[in-house]
């Protein structure tokens, strides 16, 4: 029985450090992220993700983006142009692709998909890398 107890507080310590631990990660990973968002991104998206209108489209719950990371990825990669209509406006413009590395990329994501009522996760250079193997298809 003690060994069982022992063995469960164990697990429940291992379980409440390891979340302590993804918790100052996100903070920094979004502190950075904003950073980045701020210098790469705000210029056409806004300080607030909504966008200008019809010149700029909102990243701050936009349903083009659909909570899939991918979307992000490609718009910083290879950048945007042509027709898109995003939460029902509509846009012809270009944005040329960003120069970013992995780690930039990863944090950014984290950023936008995290912030402005958009809930997604911490995403990862690794799952950058991967995105670009599979653009090389
Ligand atoms: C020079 C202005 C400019 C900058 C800087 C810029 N974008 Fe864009 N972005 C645009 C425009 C314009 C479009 C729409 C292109 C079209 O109409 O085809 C767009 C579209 C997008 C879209 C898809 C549509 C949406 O709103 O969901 C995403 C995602 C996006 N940008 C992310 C980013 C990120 C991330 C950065 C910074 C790393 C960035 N953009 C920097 C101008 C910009």
């Amino acid at each position: 029985m003690k060994k069982i107890l022992a063995l469960l507080l164990t697990a429940t310590m291992l379980i409440v450090m390891s979340n302590n631990a993804f918790s100052v990660d996100k903070k920094k990973i979004m502190k950075y992220g904003k950073k980045l968002y701020t210098t790469n991104c705000s210029a056409c998206h806004q300080m607030n993700g909504a966008g200008i209108p019809g010149a700029f489209p909102p990243l701050a719950k936009s349903d083009f983006i659909k909570n899939d990371e991918k979307v992000v990825f490609s718009s910083i990669l290879l950048g945007n142009k042509g027709k898109m209509t995003v939460n029902g406006v509509d846009y012809n413009g270009v944005m040329p692709p960003v120069k970013m590395n992995n780690k930039e990329i990863a944090a950014v994501t984290t950023f936008i998909m995290n912030s402005w009522g958009n809930k997604g996760k911490v995403y990862s250079p690794k799952q950058v890398k991967k995105f670009k193997k599979s653009l090389k298809k």
